[in-house]
């Protein structure tokens, strides 16, 4: 059965904010970068291929129930912030605001009794748990650290540990992929 119209209208707006929330973590890294701290510059980038993998998840999803997917343009990130802190604050409210974006699609699917869509719609129910979990341990890490530069260096180096997917594109172009 073809996915209803306004499911697939609101399924092509989640990718829009998929890909929205790939570069603005995109853009968040290179703020790192600049400061040299590598560690949360890998972490971003992670990051990056994740929203990225979420937003072609739902991309292969729409093509498999007959619909037609429409990108549309994506929204500049910004590109500065005043702290550290602030940073990842930020990426906690970003993903408490994807997660309610992706409980309107699953009250939308159950709205129009579209159970594939939302049985689909789960997985991204329990990777929003994991985001937010992730997003709000990170904050409350920073909040710790203050303005210690030690713990600060400490949090780079395990972020810097994070397991990468074949597909990250190492800070050092000479490193070997992970
Ligand atoms: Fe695609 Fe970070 O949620």
């Amino acid at each position: 059965m073809a996915i209803n119209k306004k499911i697939e209208e609101a399924l092509n707006e989640q990718i829009n904010a998929e890909m929205y929330s790939a570069y603005l973590y995109l853009s968040m890294g290179s703020w790192f970068e600049e400061k040299s701290l590598t560690g949360f510059a890998h972490w971003f980038r992670c990051q990056y291929l994740e929203e990225n993998m979420h937003a072609m998840k739902m991309y292969n999803y729409v093509n498999e129930r007959g619909g037609r997917v429409v990108l549309k343009p994506i929204e500049g990130p910004e590109t500065e912030w005043k702290t550290y802190l602030d940073v990842f604050q930020q990426v906690a409210e970003h993903e408490a605001h994807v997660t309610s974006l992706i409980n309107n699609l699953v009250a939308l699917s159950r709205e129009a009794n579209d159970f594939a869509s939302e049985s689909f719609l789960m997985w991204y129910v329990d990777e929003q748990v994991e985001e937010e979990a992730t997003a709000d341990e990170l904050v409350s890490k920073l909040k710790l650290i203050g303005d210690n530069p030690n713990a600060l260096l400490m949090m780079d180096t395990e972020l810097g540990a994070r397991g990468a997917s074949p597909n990250v594109i190492p800070i050092h172009l000479n490193e070997p992929v992970a």
